[in-house]
């Protein structure tokens, strides 16, 4: 059951799509002040789910979370906000309850970082509706939530297979190199990233006419073999007299005003940029359309960047530094002067003050950016995939975004942003899987390889074991880092088998999305989701994947294995290569597992088993009749298929026995 209390003048964030009529009397569960803290007292054993895209543990408890879309490259664990804002929380323990608090502002979460025991939420004004959902267990919980917030955005069949991304493909050339080494080496491969070099000056919608002289052509040669090519497009546009997108975007009052109602200006990559109000539906379709202008050369997938909205600067804040900096010309400058200065220019980054500084129409209303700040993204996404659903009705585009609110989950996938080459963060980009799940978000991976900092080849082979089980399955890397495609590496053939054993995968990978997807379900769990055990509830580095397969993957530099918790009997199944591997039966219980670095390890779960294909160079090419079984003798799995292109899943959807 939902319950909706609402506090105050709540901001109507469209992350829902059903209307519950608001419960009067007391919020259950929760300690209330009236003025936006809300208390609840743990036990010590309660667990905290949720919160999507945060950081730290699949348990939440013993740190503070600030929702709040920040473009955070550099995060570590002492972190407290991520490009995205999902504000859903299970509790199990004493209680069993979820809590969605539906607030578009700046809102913290202090799960038992304060006080033990204690969780506190606050958020600067008490505008809200929260949402109270019980049920009797975690996954039905789950489920009437994702019923509520509505159906999670489908991806097209070919999204799952290998893509590979980097910021520093400056031209046609390059783009073209890739594909061909891979196909030298024989990794499957289904797409290549366009990042902002494609563009002309990082104008939006534009080509860089000497680096990409035909992009039409382009699109095409690489689709003969299979590739897709995705372009990046950014939040804001470039203040550039004679750019169409500016002109237009002035003349029809479609950017956010600054207090004066001027056009609002910030810096990002263009350098001076206005950033597109998203939040009134005629700027949507206006900068949807847009999407248009790549779509008419045969592209049919994007990823949407720097939307939180990411600002390197103001006008004023960098004038300010300038100024800071020049002051010290000729002085001995000491440790007050240095930390001082060193601060001014840090902090102009996505500084908080700037998103006091511009506004959005909404009706009619000038709505102060920060009050909705966590809004932006998922409106930039919402005007793709609008737009795109007139312009291209017959079929699925693929859309993932950098920041997101709990309802974007309807227009795109996403990414979880720049993470960086380091071993903790294959860790973290799975604790968030679940989480994300929770919110709506099944499309969803991490930068495989890791994003900033150089990455190491053990590195790679171990995230590749990961990753390879995220729908979004996509090697990207910043510019100026270590080259990171396959090829670049000595194991370039143990990772090619690792790409092949993940088309392997895809039939069964796309079928769990698509159960996912249709009945509202987690493609990603806990083990605690499923299983009742104390011990269950205590692991942190596996995930049940589906309803047949668990993974506890190696995230630690020179493991030669792993422990891993068994909550049942279970089929251990080693790989080196698709048609090369091993099974052995175990039981449940602690074991500690030995895992080369150029094997793959995974579990099938007790009498279940599921459908494996032969690889194939792009998905285009994978065989779907002719599918082998890993797993139990005898167990039957029932594998969700559709056309993969259709928007409309019941039209083609089929569900065969396996
Ligand atoms: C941002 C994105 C990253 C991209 C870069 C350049 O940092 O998160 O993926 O490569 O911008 O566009």
């Amino acid at each position: 059951m939902i319950s909706r209390y609402s506090f105050g003048k709540p901001f109507e964030t469209e992350a829902l799509v059903v209307k519950i009529e608001a419960t009067e009397g007391k919020l259950p569960f929760f300690r209330t002040d009236g003025e936006g803290n809300y208390y609840y007292d743990f036990d010590d054993k309660d667990i905290v789910y949720g919160l999507g895209e945060q950081i730290r543990g699949i348990n939440k408890r013993g740190w503070t979370y600030t929702s709040w879309n920040l473009d955070n490259p550099h995060h570590h664990e002492d972190t407290h906000s991520l490009y995205g804002a999902h504000n859903f929380l299970l509790v199990d323990g004493k209680e069993l309850f979820g809590v969605f608090f539906d607030f578009p502002g700046k809102i913290t979460f202090d799960i038992g970082y304060t006080k033990r025991n204690e969780m506190h939420v606050y958020a600067d004004r008490n505008d809200m509706n929260v949402y109270i959902i019980t049920g009797d267990n975690k996954k039905d919980i789950v489920n009437q939530f994702r019923v509520a917030i509505g159906q999670s955005y489908l991806a097209p069949f070919w999204a799952f297979g290998y893509g590979q991304s980097k910021w520093g493909y400056i031209t046609e050339d390059d783009v073209r190199r890739v594909a061909e080494e891979y196909a030298k080496l024989g990794t499957p491969l289904d797409s290549i990233y366009l990042d902002i070099d494609y563009m002309q000056d990082f104008k939006d919608f534009t080509v860089n006419p000497e680096r990409f002289s035909d992009l039409k052509k382009l699109v095409e040669s690489m689709k003969e073999q299979g590739i897709h090519l995705v372009p990046i497009i950014d939040a804001g546009v470039k203040i550039e007299d004679g750019y169409d997108v500016y002109e237009e975007g002035v003349a029809n009052n479609y950017f956010c005003k600054n207090e004066e109602g001027k056009d609002f200006v910030g810096a990002v990559w263009p350098g001076k940029v206005h950033f597109p109000d998203f939040l009134q539906p005629e700027a949507r379709s206006w900068f949807g359309e847009k999407y248009g202008e790549l779509t008419k050369l045969g592209i049919d997938g994007f990823w949407n960047d720097m939307n939180e909205p990411a600002i390197f600067y103001s006008e004023e804040s960098l004038s300010e530094a300038i100024d800071a900096v020049a002051s010290l010309k000729g002085k001995n400058i000491g440790l007050s002067e240095y930390f001082s200065t060193m601060g001014t220019i840090q902090g102009l980054s996505s500084n908080p003050k700037y998103y006091d500084q511009f506004y959005h129409n909404v009706n009619g209303q000038m709505v102060r950016h920060s009050d909705i700040h966590n809004l932006f993204g998922m409106n930039m996404t919402r005007a793709a995939n609008e737009a795109l659903c007139k312009l291209e009705p017959e079929k699925r585009t693929l859309f993932f975004s950098r920041a997101s609110f709990i309802g974007a989950h309807r227009y795109g996938g996403i990414w979880q942003g720049d993470n960086l080459s380091w071993w903790s963060h294959i860790l973290q980009g799975m604790q968030q899987l679940p989480a994300l799940n929770m919110a709506g978000f099944i499309y969803i991976g991490s930068d495989t390889g890791g994003f900033g900092a150089d990455t190491t080849e053990d590195l790679m082979l171990r995230w590749i074991q990961f990753a390879l089980f995220t729908p979004l399955f996509r090697n990207h890397s910043a510019l100026g880092t270590r080259e990171q495609e396959l090829y670049q590496f000595d194991s370039c053939k143990a990772m090619t088998e690792m790409v092949k054993i993940r088309y392997a995968l895809i039939p069964y990978l796309y079928s769990e999305y698509l159960k996912a997807v249709i009945n509202n379900d987690m493609m990603f769990k806990p083990l605690s989701f499923e299983f009742d055990d104390e011990e269950s509830k205590c692991v942190e580095d596996q995930l049940l994947i589906g309803n047949e397969l668990m993974i506890a993957p190696i995230y630690k530099q020179n493991a030669s294995g792993r422990y891993v918790y068994l909550p049942e009997d279970m089929m251990l199944i080693r790989m080196r290569k698709y048609d090369d591997y091993e099974t052995e039966q175990m039981t449940k219980g602690h074991h500690y597992i030995k895992v080369a670095l150029d094997e793959l390890v995974f579990f099938v779960r007790k009498d279940k088993a599921i459908p494996f294909a032969k690889p194939a160079k792009s998905t285009s090419e994978l065989d779907l009749n002719s599918l082998g079984r890993l797993g139990y003798e005898g167990a039957k799995y029932e594998m969700y298929m559709d056309d993969g292109i259709n928007p409309d899943v019941s039209a083609t959807l089929k569900r065969v026995e396996i």
